[in-house]
């Protein structure tokens, strides 16, 4: 897309990574429909970012190529065309030394949780790219920890949220670190709801929870939350996904990080929001899986 629109609102994405977070508003109103979704997110890192937040100054203009390439995808972490490498780091997660309480197996940091944590644990550049844009970008470990070296971050906050490098820092709260231990448990089974016939065991009787709904796609058995939303019994983006993962040599449903965040937009699409899949008014967002 070279057109004259696109060509100006590139501009404008620059001049509001440059000048920060006080002409949100004017980008919002200037832009229209051309930046709505995942543009005008945080999760927009390019120089066509909403401003005041992590991003690049200078490097592209591109949003999905820090996660997403076409080609030469990453097959070793469950995130569909995956352009990063693992990060590698080695995860604590919440067990029961976090709480006696815990009735679900816990498995290690996999599945698609891996992805987020690509970044999120802040121990590599955000700019770990394998297919970088444009003709001959290809670098297979992505740059390593310190990612490549064509972006130039945004480390102008108070106090910085990221290096120079691109990695993460403590002072952003996103930072989740690689100590999952004080973090919602993740890779851990969907063990309650009642349900017994499709869940592995069938000993997942934990009345607290609500009942998974399942359907076969594609020869593959998975499960979601229903939150009502986007059609009953349809698996559709604002539901709960439940992310298939092997228990004890048993297919059966996992919470993941994505299965509380769609990591392209929320119900709204405001810069600045959580990316949950669905509103947490009345903490709705946790009430859609505890039956508290
Ligand atoms: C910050 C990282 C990130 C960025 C940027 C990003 N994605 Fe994704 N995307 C993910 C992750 C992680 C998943 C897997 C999550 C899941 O299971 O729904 C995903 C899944 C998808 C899927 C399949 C599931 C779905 O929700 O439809 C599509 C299609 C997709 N992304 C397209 C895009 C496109 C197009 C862009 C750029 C406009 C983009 N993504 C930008 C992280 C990202
Ligand atoms: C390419 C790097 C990258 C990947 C991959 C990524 N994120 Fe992010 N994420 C960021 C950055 C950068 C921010 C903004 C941090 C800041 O402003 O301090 C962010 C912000 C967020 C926020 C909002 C934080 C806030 O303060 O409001 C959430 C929630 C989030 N990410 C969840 C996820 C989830 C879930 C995944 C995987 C499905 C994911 N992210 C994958 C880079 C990434
Ligand atoms: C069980 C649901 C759930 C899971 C699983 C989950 N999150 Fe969140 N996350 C939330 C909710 C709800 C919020 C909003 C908290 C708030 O409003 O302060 C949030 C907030 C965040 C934030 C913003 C920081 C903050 O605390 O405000 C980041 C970053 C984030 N999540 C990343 C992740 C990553 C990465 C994973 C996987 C390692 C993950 N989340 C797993 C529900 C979840
Ligand atoms: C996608 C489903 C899902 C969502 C959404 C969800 N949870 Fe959970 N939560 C679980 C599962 C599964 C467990 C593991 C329970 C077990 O095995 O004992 C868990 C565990 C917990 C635990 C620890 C329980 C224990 O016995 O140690 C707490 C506390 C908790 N969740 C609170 C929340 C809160 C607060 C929210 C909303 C921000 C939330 N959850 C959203 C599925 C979910």
């Amino acid at each position: 897309m070279r057109d004259m629109t696109s060509n100006w609102s590139q501009c404008l994405g620059r001049l509001l990574r440059a000048t920060g977070a006080g002409v949100i508003a004017l980008s919002l109103v200037a832009s229209g429909t051309a930046l709505a979704g995942i543009a005008n997110t945080r999760h927009n890192l390019s120089t066509t970012g909403p401003g005041g937040f992590v991003g690049v100054t200078a490097g592209t203009a591109d949003i999905c190529v820090f996660c997403h390439t076409p080609h030469a995808a990453n097959l070793s972490v469950a995130a569909p065309l995956w352009n990063k490498q693992n990060s590698g780091a080695t995860y604590t997660t919440f067990s029961t030394a976090s709480s006696s309480t815990i009735d679900g197996t816990v498995l290690p940091v996999g599945s698609v949780s891996l992805a987020c944590l690509s970044c999120h644990d802040g121990t590599q550049a955000m700019d770990n790219i394998i297919n970088a844009p444009g003709s001959g970008g290809l670098t297979a470990d992505g740059g390593g920890a310190a990612g490549l070296t064509t972006f130039t971050w945004d480390t102008a906050q108070t106090p910085p949220r990221v290096n120079a490098a691109g990695q993460m820092l403590p002072a952003s709260v996103a930072m989740l670190g690689a100590d999952l231990t004080n973090d919602h448990p993740i890779g851990i089974q969907y063990c309650g709801g009642g349900q017994t016939a499709a869940l592995p065991g069938g000993a997942c009787r934990d009345t607290d929870f609500r009942a998974p709904a399942n359907a076969t796609i594609n020869s593959q058995l998975v499960w979601w939350i229903d939150t009502g939303t986007g059609g009953v019994g349809v698996r559709s983006k604002s539901d709960m996904i439940l992310y298939t993962r092997a228990f004890a040599g048993v297919n059966g449903p996992s919470v993941e990080c994505a299965s509380c965040h769609d990591p392209h937009v929320e119900a709204g699409g405001v810069a600045g929001a959580t990316f949950l899949r669905v509103s947490n008014a009345g903490s709705a967002v946790c009430l859609a899986c505890h039956n508290k």
